[in-house]
């Protein structure tokens, strides 16, 4: 089968004063692809990811997704685009529950039922094979159960292109080789 081109970024530049993150840098991302970005500390994974996240926006280049030119100036306009990125530091309310979390900023009707709230964040954790109380606070979950709400959280927002930064960093060894659940 033909593989179809999801994201495409074309000769992305990012400066921070003299300092050069990404030069002209391309990357395809193709329907149903796992890709690794490797390379050394500092060396720009983040800001390039960043930039199709909408936290930062390039200085030069292009996004393209199905072939059409995207800007993408916020996390909003990312998620409106179906991209949701995992940050290497969570952006959690720790005095709040999974599920508020998971809802924090989104508009819309059933925002503040959260009994359907929860019920589909108990739903998503059940489909992807995640164990997640969503009425749990934060303050009372271990690094890997918050790393799953920040997961749950972009699939709730119906993210089909899922940005991990560092996933494992934050992880015993045995979570990040999937060897205990989470
Ligand atoms: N907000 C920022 N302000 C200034 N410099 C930054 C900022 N974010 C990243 N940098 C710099 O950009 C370079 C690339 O950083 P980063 O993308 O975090 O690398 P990586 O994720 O590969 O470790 C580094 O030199 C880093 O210090
Ligand atoms: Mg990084």
């Amino acid at each position: 089968m033909e593989k179809k081109l999801a994201l495409e970024m074309r000769g992305i530049t990012k400066r921070f004063g003299p300092v050069l993150a990404n030069n002209h840098v391309d990357l395809d991302v193709y329907e149903g692809e796992i890709l690794a970005i490797l390379g050394e500390n500092g060396c720009g994974k983040t800001t390039l990811m960043n930039m199709i996240a909408g936290i930062y926006f390039p200085d030069e280049g292009h996004i393209r997704m199905e072939g059409r030119e995207v800007v993408i100036r916020s996390p909003k306009d990312a998620f409106d685009h179906r991209i949701g990125m995992i940050h290497q530091h969570f952006k959690l309310v720790d005095l709040f529950t999974a599920a508020q979390n998971i809802v924090l900023g989104m508009e819309g009707e059933g925002r503040y039922n959260l009994k359907e709230v929860n019920a589909r964040v108990a739903d998503i954790a059940a489909k992807y094979g995640f164990h997640l109380d969503p009425e749990k606070k934060i303050y009372d979950m271990s690094v890997s159960e918050k790393q799953t709400v920040e997961i749950i959280k972009v699939l709730y927002r119906g993210a089909d292109i899922l940005i991990l930064d560092e996933p494992t960093a934050v992880l015993i060894p045995r979570r990040s080789t999937g060897c205990l659940p989470c």
